[in-house]
């Protein structure tokens, strides 16, 4: 599951701290933050026929991220608004788009870890790219990585950051294992979510997911959890063991770049059943609908 170039991309125009241009002209300072230390906040949204989903739960997470980091200068929603809407009117963009927005504690004085050199204020970038789900949905596998979620003792992933470090490092170990995503547990050996993701598993009826104690609040995930009580389909958030994975009659994973995939293999490990009448697949018709439906209008 290695994404390919979209020649769509190719002339992208990006929005860098208040200016648009060419992908290939606009660059970010080697000063800013986000290129000295990962001192940076992020979201990934998506654009469903001129409507953005989530966009009020996505400006919010960011907004959060960026408060518990002390940044001194938060863009208001408007104005991240805005330069969402700029960026995809310059690209004449609609449907099928992923967004990468990131927010950077911005441009410092010079090189140095300390806050107190950003003098500038924070560096809104704006990425829109043509990008389907990057997952195939018909099942993808996983293998468990040996590097472990980060916990909140450490680094609170309620900060959803731009430092990614400890994610890539478990997808190098499904890389080199052959799978298509790593599953990461917490320290305690309780499963966490793939390097990417959040993962749900059904047992006997019963939708299980982790807490976000060692993963981000996940949007998709709320979203999922508010469809299953629309459903009828009971739902548990608890601590979950490999084992449990193993057995589990279904295992899928949400995400906004990914949407809901189901997981085929863990470990080795066939997982469960993909009938059409899977508690996986009825969520999954019901998030597509959802998408179709609701979303802030952005481009007309
Ligand atoms: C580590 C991690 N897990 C899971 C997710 C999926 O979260 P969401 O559903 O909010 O896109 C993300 C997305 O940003 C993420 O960074």
């Amino acid at each position: 599951m290695l994404q390919q170039f979209d020649d769509r991309n190719k002339d992208l125009v990006v929005y860098v701290g208040g200016k648009l241009g060419h992908r290939d002209e606009l660059g970010v300072s080697p000063f800013d933050s986000v290129v000295q230390g990962g001192d940076a906040v992020w979201e990934g949204l998506r654009l469903y026929d001129g409507r953005i989903f989530k966009l009020k739960e996505h400006l919010e997470r960011l907004r959060h991220s960026a408060m518990a980091l002390a940044f001194s200068e938060i863009p208001t929603d408007a104005e991240i608004v805005t330069a969402v809407k700029q960026t995809l009117d310059a690209n004449n963009m609609r449907d099928g788009v992923h967004i990468r927005l990131t927010l950077t504690r911005g441009v410092k004085i010079t090189s140095g870890m300390d806050p107190r050199l950003n003098q500038a204020g924070p560096t809104l970038i704006v990425l829109a790219e043509h990008k389907s789900p990057v997952y195939d949905k018909n099942g993808i596998t996983l293998v468990t990585a040996g590097i472990r979620r980060i916990p909140p003792e450490c680094l609170d992933q309620k900060i959803h950051s731009a430092n990614l470090i400890n994610s890539i490092l478990a997808k190098i170990q499904a890389n080199v294992a052959g799978a298509d995503d790593a599953l990461m547990l917490d320290l305690r050996g309780f499963v966490a979510e793939t390097n990417a993701t959040h993962l749900f598993l059904v047992n006997r009826g019963e939708l299980l997911t982790p807490t976000c104690g060692s993963c981000p609040e996940g949007i998709t995930r709320q979203t999922v959890l508010d469809l299953a009580q629309e459903l009828g389909i009971p739902s548990r958030i608890r601590d979950i063991s490999l084992s449990e994975v193993y057995r589990a009659d279904e295992v899928f994973c949400t995400g906004t770049m990914g949407e809901i995939a189901r997981i085929s293999v863990v470990d080795g490990r066939a997982i469960g059943c993909n009938s059409s009448s899977s508690i996986g697949n009825r969520l999954s018709e019901a998030f597509f609908a959802l998408t179709q439906s609701e979303g802030e209008r952005i481009v007309e």
